[in-house]
């Protein structure tokens, strides 16, 4: 029978050895300090402090040990493992840091950088142009004055001198509302408004800009639009003439296209007489497009003028039927396309765009003029 193996040497069972211990560990540290983060970490503790690691292992040998080596081999591997079991806590919280660092980074947001969030829309090319319009006149003192789009057979065309049976009548294709027995209708200029304002003040003397919505019957193309908008102008006052029709509308014509002249060319509105056309003088060749093919000019079609509206002096008729002597009293009138105003200003070609509602369109006429 053989006694207990008093000569067994621990040195023997290598995973045990002092060296070979001191080798895991030091294996594991340079592992655990060498992981760059917390999933390489996750693999250095599996390899170096997992179930199946070398100190695992060794752990496993002691078992197998003299009881007289189990202690010292026992206390050798608990202080290895937990050696290791505290680096990895350590380096833990250290790669925990860095990378709560490096997320708060990539997150960060730059609360000082401005964001569009809610774009704030640009007004509309024409509602802007009307603003820039009725400013030249408010800065002269004139007033601005509003009328209703839906009218009155009355306001729109008896008042303004077109009776039932007159030719200009037939020209406009209205819009009537249904009945069209009821007489009421879309307005199919601004010129109303004159007579609204009249009948309102009573007494000039009157100076006054109004600009809207027009309706007609018109095709939806690039040169018509059903609804489109007009500035109308009216001054009653003592001693008008056409003189001063003529230097308010060179004024205007300045005071928005820079130096340019205007013309009038005779023409017939049973609401003023004389009536005329006014031209302006076309603003970006001044005239020297005219019979010059090297030099053409898109805006006025190389004809050195541009078609701008229609004025005249108001018809006594008009004075009459808005309740003012004409023998008093005298004025003048004028009208003009706003959406055409734009098209030849801005160099648009198409009216369609106007009522798309693409913002970039507005945009990019006027800077985007909020
Ligand atoms: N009402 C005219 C139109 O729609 C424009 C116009 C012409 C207005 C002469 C006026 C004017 O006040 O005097 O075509």
């Amino acid at each position: 029978m053989s006694g207990p193996n008093t000569n067994y040497d621990p040195v023997q069972v290598t995973p045990l050895n002092a060296d070979e211990v001191e080798r895991m560990v030091a294996e594991a540290l340079a592992a655990i300090q060498a992981a760059g983060d917390t999933a390489a970490l996750k693999a250095a503790r599996l390899d170096h402090a997992g179930e199946r690691s070398p100190l695992a292992l060794a752990n496993r040998e002691i078992g197998a040990l003299p009881p007289q080596a189990r202690k010292e081999a026992g206390q050798r591997v608990g202080q290895a493992r937990g050696q290791v079991n505290k680096a990895i806590a350590a380096r833990e919280v250290e790669l925990k840091a860095v990378e709560l660092e490096q997320r708060l980074a990539s997150e960060t947001v730059d609360m000082t950088v401005p964001v569009d969030v809610h774009p704030v829309g640009a007004l509309h090319p024409v509602t802007a142009l009307m603003d820039m319009m009725v400013d030249v006149f408010v800065s002269m003192g004139w007033e601005l004055a509003e009328g209703p789009e839906l009218e009155t057979e009355w306001f729109n065309f008896d008042a303004l001198n077109l009776h039932p049976d007159h030719p200009a009548r037939a020209l406009a294709d209205t819009l009537w509302i249904d009945p069209v027995e009821d007489g009421k209708l879309l307005r199919t200029s601004t010129s109303p408004v004159q007579v609204h304002t009249m009948l309102e003040r009573r007494e000039p003397p009157i100076y006054i800009v109004s600009p809207g919505k027009v309706y007609r019957a018109d095709e939806y193309d690039a040169t018509h639009l059903p609804v489109f908008h007009q500035i109308e102008g009216l001054c009653v006052d003592k001693g008008i003439t056409m003189a001063h029709l003529r230097g308010t509308l060179d004024h205007f014509a300045r005071a928005m296209f820079g130096d340019v002249r205007t013309r009038m060319r005779p023409h017939y509105f049973p609401f003023t007489e004389p009536s005329a056309e006014v031209d302006l003088e076309c603003f970006v060749c001044h005239g020297e497009s005219v019979g010059n093919p090297d030099r053409p000019c898109r805006t006025c079609k190389s004809e050195g003028w541009i078609e701008w509206g229609g004025c005249g002096v108001v018809n006594p008729r008009v004075l009459r039927a808005a309740g003012i002597d004409p023998e008093v009293y005298s004025g003048f009138a004028f009208g003009m396309g706003v959406d055409r105003t734009v098209m030849f200003r801005n160099s648009a070609t198409d009216l369609r765009d106007f009522v798309e509602g693409d913002i970039r369109f507005s945009r990019s006429l006027l800077g985007g003029a909020r």
